[in-house]
Formats: C-alpha cells, sequence, structure tokens
C-alpha cells in the first residue's frame, strides 16, 4: 500500500478532485495548488508556489486569510462563502473549510483549505432575485393596482360542500398573519387559493413574491430567500433576498416538502421571531412577511418521510386548507365545465354552448389525474380545434372515449374513423398546423389529407 501511495500517486489523485484543495507552510509560504485550484484562481502555480500568500493575494490581510487565521488559531474554519475576482478577472465564489496540518508531535506545521467552486449557483440565485424584484417593481410603476397576485375568491369556482368550506376558511385566513398550510393534488387550484388570500387580506398592495422550493440546492435556494452580505475576504455583494423583498407582504412557498432539511430550521425561526440572518451576515434582519405554503404530498406523509421536519410542520400548520381532487367533488365538474367553456368563448372569440348529456356523462366518470387543470386543458384544446356549438362525443381525444360502454355502441367504421381523426389532429398539432409537413407524418398525399381534414371538419 505504502508504494502505491508514493508522492506522484498522490498527486495524481489530488487533480481529479473537483475542489480546489491549497496548501501553505506555517510561515505562510504557498506550498501546493491542485488542478483545480489552479483553474479556480487562474493563477500560474510555478509562478506562486514558494511564495507567501499574502504576496500572491494581495487583497487578503492576515485577518481575513483563512489559512492565515487557521495557522494562528490552531482551529478549523468551516464552510465559509468567498466571493473574489482571480486573476483572469471572474468573479469567482466558493465555499471554503481550512484546516489545520499538524505533524505527529501535534504542532501546526501548515494548512489546508478546501474550496467548492458555486459560482454557478450564485449566479443563479442572484438571476432568480433580480427577476423577482424587476417584476414586483415593473407591475408597481405601471399605475395599475394589479398585483402579481393575479386571482381573487371570485376566481375560485366550486359550490362543493368542502370548496364552501374551503373559501370559508379562506377569507378567514385573509385577515390574519398565521401561517397557512395549503395540500392539494396538482391542478386542484392551490395557487389560486393562494392569490386569493393575498387579494383579500391588508396586505394586497405590498408585494406578493412566489417561490418554488423544488430541486434547488440548499446553497442556492438559502441565498435566494435570504440574501447575502458583503463578507469573504473581496466584495461579495449585499444582495437582498426574497423575505426582505416580500416585506410588508406575502411569501408564497411551493413545493415546500421539497425544501432541503438542512434549510428549514432558519425558516422555521423566521416564522418564530420574524427575523433571520442573510448568508454571511452578522446582524439579523427583522421582517413582516406572512408565509403561504403549499405542498402536493400529505404533509403528515411528508414529515414521515423526513421531508419536512415536524416542528416547521407545526409552525407552518396553524392555517390549513385540504383541496381535495377533482374526482371527490364530481358535483363541481358541470359547474367548471360550463365556466371553463365561458372563458374560452371570450378568448377565442368562439360561441360554444355546451356538451352534450352523453359528454358530461364521460366527464363525470373520467379519473381526472391533473384535477381541474385538466379539465380545462381539455376544455381550452378542443375549443381551439373545432368550430362547434356544442362540445360531442366526437369532440373529445380518444382516451375519453374509450370509457367502457361508449365505444361498445360503435360499428368498426366509426371506431376506425375516431382514431384516424386523432391521429391526423396529433399530426396537425405536431407540425403547428402545417399541412404539408403533416401529410409527410402520416405518410399520405397532400390532397388526401385536405380532404379528409374538410370530412371531419377539423379547423
Ligand atoms: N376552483 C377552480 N376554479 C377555477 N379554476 C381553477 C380552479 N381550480 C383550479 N383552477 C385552474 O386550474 C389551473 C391549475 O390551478 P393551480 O395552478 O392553482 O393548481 P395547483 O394546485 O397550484 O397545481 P400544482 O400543484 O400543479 O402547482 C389554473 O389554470 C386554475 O386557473
Ligand atoms: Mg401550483
Amino acid at each position: 500500500m505504502d508504494s502505491f501511495f508514493n508522492k506522484d500517486n498522490l498527486l495524481e489523485i489530488l487533480d481529479r478532485v473537483e475542489e480546489g484543495i491549497h496548501i501553505v507552510d506555517k510561515n505562510g509560504r504557498i506550498v501546493y495548488y491542485n488542478k483545480f485550484a489552479e483553474k479556480i484562481d487562474a493563477v500560474d502555480t510555478k509562478k506562486a508556489i514558494g511564495r507567501h500568500l499574502l504576496e500572491v493575494y494581495p487583497s487578503l490581510t492576515y485577518e481575513t486569510s483563512t489559512l492565515l487565521t487557521v495557522i494562528r488559531t490552531g482551529k478549523p474554519i468551516l464552510k465559509v462563502e468567498q466571493t473574489f475576482i482571480n486573476y483572469k478577472g471572474e468573479k469567482i465564489t466558493t465555499i471554503n473549510s481550512t484546516f489545520p496540518i499538524r505533524d505527529k508531535k501535534g504542532n501546526i506545521i501548515g494548512a489546508i483549505e478546501l474550496s467548492r467552486d458555486i459560482t454557478q449557483v450564485r449566479e443563479m440565485s442572484e438571476q432568480i432575485v433580480d427577476l423577482q424584484n424587476r417584476l414586483y417593481n415593473n407591475k408597481n410603476k405601471s399605475n395599475t393596482k394589479e398585483n402579481l397576485a393575479k386571482y381573487t375568491f371570485l376566481d375560485i369556482i366550486g359550490e362543493n360542500k368542502a370548496m364552501l368550506r374551503l373559501k370559508k376558511i379562506g377569507l378567514k385566513a385573509a385577515e390574519s398573519t398565521a401561517p397557512v398550510l395549503i395540500y392539494g393534488d396538482t391542478g386542484t387550484g392551490k395557487e389560486l387559493f393562494v392569490h386569493a388570500i393575498h387579494n383579500a387580506s391588508k396586505r394586497r398592495k405590498k408585494p406578493f413574491i412566489a417561490q418554488n422550493c423544488a430541486a434547488l440546492p440548499a446553497n442556492l435556494l438559502e441565498g435566494i430567500l435570504f440574501g447575502t452580505v458583503k463578507g469573504g475576504f473581496t466584495g461579495a455583494e449585499d444582495r437582498k433576498g426574497l423575505f426582505e423583498l416580500a416585506d410588508g407582504g406575502t411569501l408564497f412557498l411551493d413545493e415546500i416538502n421539497s425544501m432541503p432539511l438542512d434549510l428549514q430550521p432558519k425558516l422555521l425561526r423566521v416564522l418564530e421571531d420574524n427575523s433571520f440572518r442573510p448568508i454571511g451576515g452578522t446582524r439579523d434582519i427583522v421582517v413582516d412577511v406572512r408565509i403561504i405554503a403549499a405542498t402536493n404530498i400529505p404533509p403528515e406523509e411528508a414529515v414521515k418521510n423526513n421531508l419536512l421536519r415536524k416542528d416547521l410542520f407545526y409552525r407552518l400548520n396553524v392555517i390549513r386548507l385540504d383541496i381535495p381532487a377533482l374526482k371527490e367533488r364530481k358535483d363541481d365538474i358541470p359547474l367548471l365545465a360550463n365556466y371553463f367553456i365561458k372563458k374560452y368563448n371570450e378568448k377565442l372569440n368562439k360561441s360554444v354552448k355546451g356538451v352534450s348529456n352523453e359528454v358530461m356523462e364521460i366527464l363525470r366518470a373520467h379519473p381526472w389525474e391533473g384535477n381541474v387543470r385538466e379539465l380545462e386543458n381539455l376544455i381550452e384544446g378542443i375549443m381551439s380545434i373545432y368550430d362547434t356549438d356544442m362540445i360531442e362525443l366526437e369532440h373529445l381525444p380518444l382516451k375519453f372515449r374509450k370509457v367502457k360502454g361508449h365505444k361498445g355502441n360503435k360499428s368498426l367504421k366509426d371506431i376506425l374513423e375516431d382514431m384516424e381523426k386523432d391521429l391526423i389532429l396529433e399530426a396537425l398539432h405536431e407540425t403547428g398546423y402545417n399541412i404539408t409537413k403533416a401529410a409527410e407524418i402520416l405518410n399520405i398525399p397532400r390532397q388526401t389529407l385536405q380532404y379528409k381534414i374538410s370530412k371531419y371538419s377539423i379547423r
């Protein structure tokens, strides 16, 4: 083993590590860079090795250099974020951990620093916050009272008992500033409720900011939510996070069950005492932000599966809205269908009157895994393609007509024609309604396709 880990092999191994490694001796002279560190710093290592750290990095001082500090104190410094301009003029952000190196007797002989490059993560978080900021400020400038929360309780359609109860609770929620936790499957209208609560509250003229917590690494989301403060050795800028932008208003945290566990205590703290500390900051910031969180898995399940911390769950679960799936409130389907027909009559300049009884029966039987969104998309899709007074069986996509009992009554010819029509629609859709290209996909002459389009009265 010893012969395997000789110096050459070790250096070769360290060069493959995707983190920067710097080593200095106890006098602060640079001893080693691995390849990655060389890349981050854009330093010519041949020129740098053997020289004093402060000579190669003039922006550092004895006090601000983590390597020199560790040599002085003998204590590791963990996970410090630093932003600096490297020798190529690139702005680089890293997260560094620095450890003393000791000999067998325990005397400090140097220090090693490991740097993870998070430049891109940081850039992304800055962009997201900038965009949210611009969005909010532009809306405000346009002199309209409109804000980013566009819906009100009037836009939430539903007479089902559970829905009426939810609207009542929602209105009550608007009177308070307590946290709200909304659970509902995808497309059930969670966002609608969030907007409606903000708009019915005293905060309606204050910012409404929404942030999805899914798929963002802890570090990125932390910067987005809480901001960063000038720190590290060279100019990390002061950046406001969404909590500061949302001050006085409402912050909607969507998919809270996907918020990294590490970050959840920080959110809990804001909920408890309205204050937080930005990344790299030394002082707390106090804000007045109303939090609404949403999840599309049952929150209790999220707690059980260690996605949501129990303490955070209890703190969020002060006002709770559970929105039922569409298949659990079938009585609202006719109402919603007619509402969307009206909406798209206006939008698409059509005059559809309704759906046939037969179609309504199918809509009531459908499982609606995409909930209200799926119903809305279905109606918009049909109304964009057909010019018709009534939505009939033949206008429904194939998967709806496959429902048992409906196909059974049809002749083979009808079924084949239905399939043909669906294939044509698909090809037209795929090609942006280019008949020549669609005919190519279907492998039929253009004229034949044209004939079939008029036969099936496809628009
Ligand atoms: N009760 C409702 N009345 C009118 N429209 C509704 C209703 N519920 C949902 N919608 C419409 O359905 C679509 C989806 O709603 P929304 O975005 O609120 O769902 P969501 O629960 O946030 O879904 P996801 O979990 O996928 O984000 C929107 O276009 C919305 O306008
Ligand atoms: Mg949503």
